[in-house]
């Protein structure tokens, strides 16, 4: 089947609900294609709160939030990118609020904010009061309220539609493929703008706070097709996944005043952040976690995981403020955190790298911002570059809202001047082959075994400290895959509600995404933020003050290009807590 609309959001999340809203608002006929159910995306499962400085318990100013910003993100933040952002999400926060998202309240009547990590007051004093939350189900809220506002507006969505093609031709975005989980059919989507919006890709490791949805696939097709993708070696690790499964325990645990300790019960982050300790920022924490344990100070009969204290909270503001983690923990560690502390260890979080943008969501080419006509990307999917090298949390939340507002608007006011590009169901053939092919084979190996591969080994050689040695044996590992991956195989070869060819066709794009991480992480030979290179341990500006761009070539070779880091009122300095 054939569609078209002026504007095609790809993703329900956070920033493709709101790139779809602001569009719409633009008098544009709009379309979300969504691999799932819009209120399952995964902007449901952030927790704790979106920054922004209402100043509601305590004062702040939008400088404040631009230097953390920065400073989190170790100075690779694009200056004016935070700035705007700084400004426009105060605004972003007080209009989820009257669009109806049933924020926690003060007693004076106020949205409620908690302290969150690297988030501070005068340039770095102490920790401030900044994240606006819904308990600690804050994007879960914030899915259910722009979802409810779409549908008010009357935006078509295409739910359970994976995008497996982006028609580009002459340097202009023209349409998508994507196939219908429901019928197994392949549907050609014509648009005059294109917003990409579909998140990022946690699953490529094995300890993950990611759904399963999370596999990088708009990020692995626009690399495919020639698009470099930015900033790749820069990977969260969320300090605090419930161990071993990694699931999202909310750093706003720490901000309403929990502790990590060690093996001997020593707050150990007073060590290494002795102004904001627990606070510090992610890429600090998780680091600390790690050294604690390969030092021997863990806990459990391995010594292999730290512990997260909120046994001296009191019970009720662990069950009004952080319901779900408390749930979390009893359900899956048996664990009641009112009475003992919970096993944490750092998880694969978020990817402060992605599909290169311009601060209004175009999506770029080069170091000269060279945009690609009509297509557009914002939220985890996209590198615009507000995170740096390592983002703070409740950034996230609201960056989907700002920068999805900014492409949504800009993606619209494109399409009003733009025309419909003529092309046929020809376009369908790469996908079709595609698909043919992995439901045809035989012999070869099962998804589910090589995806645990991937992840087993993306986990052992490019997580949260990386080494030369590794991270080359590593993109050897990745050619084998990729080689086995011509003869993977489904036992599942039906039309109708096919996941295990999806997940097929996922895997391929993991292993994509993974390619452009491992020789990013290769490439840069220093240690900045969430990139931290054992063999180049120090910070190195003068080579390094650069984004990377990385572009796929052929013989699973890559090459590198760079774009400069967009500097302003905040020089770089060191970096300490
Ligand atoms: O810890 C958290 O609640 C996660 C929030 C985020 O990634 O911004």
């Amino acid at each position: 089947m054939a569609h078209e609309h002026d504007v095609i959001v790809v993703g329900a999340g956070g920033s493709g609900l709101t790139s779809a809203l602001y569009a719409a608002n633009q008098g544009v006929n709009v379309a979300v294609v969504s691999k799932l159910y819009p209120t399952r995306s995964h902007t449901g499962a952030a927790q704790g709160g979106i920054g922004a400085a209402l100043g509601n318990v305590e004062e702040d100013h939008w400088e404040w939030h631009m230097f953390d910003t920065i400073k989190g993100g170790d100075y690779l933040t694009d200056q004016d990118a935070a700035e705007l952002f700084c400004k426009e999400v105060i605004d972003a926060v007080i209009e989820l609020e009257h669009m109806g998202l049933p924020f926690d309240r003060l007693p004076s009547g106020k949205i409620a904010q908690r302290r969150f990590g690297g988030h501070t007051k005068e340039f770095g004093k102490a920790a401030v009061h900044r994240a606006a939350h819904a308990a600690d189900r804050t994007g879960h809220m914030i899915l259910q309220t722009l979802y409810q506002q779409c549908v008010k507006e009357g935006i078509t969505f295409y739910n359970e539609y994976h995008v497996t093609d982006l028609i580009l031709e002459g340097g202009v975005a023209q349409g998508l493929v994507a196939y219908e989980l429901a019928s197994g059919e392949l549907h050609t989507f014509k648009a005059k703008a294109i917003v990409v919006a579909s998140g990022g890709y946690g699953r490529a490791w094995k300890t993950t706070s990611n759904a399963y949805t999370l596999t990088g696939d708009m990020q692995a097709i626009l690399y495919r097709k020639g698009i470099p993708l930015e900033d790749m070696e820069f990977y969260q690790f969320h300090p605090t996944g419930l161990f071993p499964l990694g699931i999202l325990l909310t750093e706003g645990a720490r901000g309403e005043g929990g502790i990590l300790r060690n093996g001997s019960g020593e707050r150990f982050m007073e060590r290494y952040a002795p102004t904001i300790k627990d606070l510090a920022p992610r890429d600090m924490v998780a680091r600390a976690m790690y050294m604690e344990v390969r030092e021997g100070k863990g806990v459990g009969p391995r010594k292999d995981y730290v512990l997260l204290d909120l046994t001296h909270l009191p019970p009720e503001t662990i069950h009004n403020k952080l319901p779900d983690i408390a749930e979390f923990a009893q359900i899956y560690l048996g664990v009641d955190p009112t009475k003992q502390p919970v096993p944490v260890m750092p998880t694969a979080h978020y990817a402060m790298g992605g599909i290169p943008t311009t601060v209004n969501g175009e999506v770029v080419t080069d170091g000269n911002n060279t945009v690609v006509k009509g297509l557009y990307a914002a939220g985890e999917v996209a590198c615009v570059s507000l995170h740096g090298a390592n983002r703070l949390g409740t950034n996230s939340l609201g960056d989907l809202v700002v920068f999805g507002r900014r492409a949504g608007v800009a993606a619209a006011k494109f399409a009003k001047d733009a025309e419909f590009y003529d092309f046929t169901s020809e376009v369908l053939g790469p996908s079709r082959e595609r698909i043919e092919k992995i439901l045809n084979a035989q012999g070869g190996p099962s998804v589910a075994d090589m995806r645990a591969e991937l992840q087993q080994t993306m986990q052992d050689r490019a997580s949260v400290f990386r080494v030369e040695s590794l991270l080359q044996e590593q993109t050897e590992v990745l050619k084998e895959l990729f080689d086995k991956y011509e003869k993977v195989v489904v036992q599942d070869r039906g039309t109708k509600y096919n996941t295990e060819l999806v997940e097929a066709i996922e895997l391929g794009y993991l292993l994509e995404v993974s390619e452009a991480t491992v020789h990013s992480c290769l490439n840069r030979r220093e240690s900045r933020g969430a990139h931290a290179r054992e063999d180049y341990p120090e910070r190195n500006d003068k080579e390094w003050l650069k984004h990377t761009l990385v572009y796929k070539c052929p013989n699973r070779a890559v090459k590198f290009a760079y774009k400069e880091v967009v500097l302003g009122k905040f020089e770089p300095k060191a970096r300490t807590y």
